[in-house]
């Protein structure tokens, strides 16, 4: 049986007593595109910090390739394989967009940043920098500090500094939030371009991008999965369509009228 890139099996997390996440179980294939969605306060961010090593799980199991990685730091569960976006934006701002492409870039080339004094290894950064501003259309833009760009470039470069370093696992955190239609549609093409071969997780309120990207998609409601399934068969839940639409009515008709 092959194994699974992420597994999660009955996770549980509290807040200071209040307990947010309640036995999440959820399986992701590997190469696999997984929407996860569910209310404000759900628990979806908490989720990925636990995924990431930003905490620790109040009890149950995270297997990243089969492999146990609860309680090891962020840097190891990276160094597995594991990338991240934030929802809430986490570039250098005072570094310019080259720089910020480069100190992950420089981790892939050598771990540690062990290569900087070395010409070849350097001339190696810069190849894939360039390569990296223009996959992400920032061409012209490195020169600039990371807090000087529009929104939707910041955005663009986070995707950039998750993904650029290689790994095969990568959760986004509502990648497209913030964003204009236009902007949106750009990013997720430039999501799904740049994920080809890797497995993500992405949370998503969009319904427009989750139904247009996600192989499957599992649904967050009171601290556990309440359904994974294809994006047919969750439009059809009628548990999802009560826990989802109750909050926000309008995004489960992906491109049609609203309710
Ligand atoms: N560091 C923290 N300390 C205490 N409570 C927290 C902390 N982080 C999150 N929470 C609480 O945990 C719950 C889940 O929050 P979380 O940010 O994971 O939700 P979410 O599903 O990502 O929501 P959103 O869709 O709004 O981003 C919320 O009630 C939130 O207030
Ligand atoms: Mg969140």
């Amino acid at each position: 049986m092959s194994t699974w890139a992420l597994e999660l099996k009955e996770l549980h997390h509290q807040f200071a007593g209040t307990q947010v996440l309640q036995g999440v179980n959820l399986q992701v294939c590997q190469g696999e595109r997984l929407a996860l969605i569910g209310p404000n306060g759900a628990g979806k961010s908490t989720l990925f910090n636990l995924i990431s090593g930003e905490l620790q799980p109040t009890r149950g199991h995270i297997e990243l390739n089969g492999q146990r990685i609860e309680g090891w730091s962020t840097a190891r569960i990276h160094r597995a394989g594991l990338a991240r976006s934030f929802q809430v934006s986490r570039l250098f701002g005072g570094l310019t967009v080259t720089d910020n492409l480069a100190s992950c870039l420089l981790w892939q080339v050598q771990p540690g940043y062990r290569c900087c004094g070395r010409s070849q290894q350097r001339q190696d950064v810069q190849a894939l920098v360039s390569h990296w501003m223009q996959r992400l259309d920032l061409v012209g833009r490195g020169a600039m500090r990371a807090e000087q760009l529009s929104y939707a470039e910041q955005r663009r470069l986070e995707l950039g500094l998750a993904l650029a370093g290689g790994a095969q696992v990568v959760l986004l955190d509502e990648p497209t939030a913030g964003m204009s239609r236009q902007e949106a549609r750009q990013a997720v093409e430039l999501i799904r371009e740049i994920t080809v071969g890797r497995t993500l997780v992405m949370v998503e309120h969009d319904m427009d991008v989750v139904f247009d990207l996600a192989d499957r998609v599992a649904v967050l409601d009171q601290g556990r999965i309440l359904a994974c399934a294809t994006p047919v068969e969750i439009r059809a839940n009628e548990e999802v369509q009560q826990a989802y639409l109750g909050l926000q009515p309008p995004r489960l008709n992906p491109g049609g009228a609203h309710a």
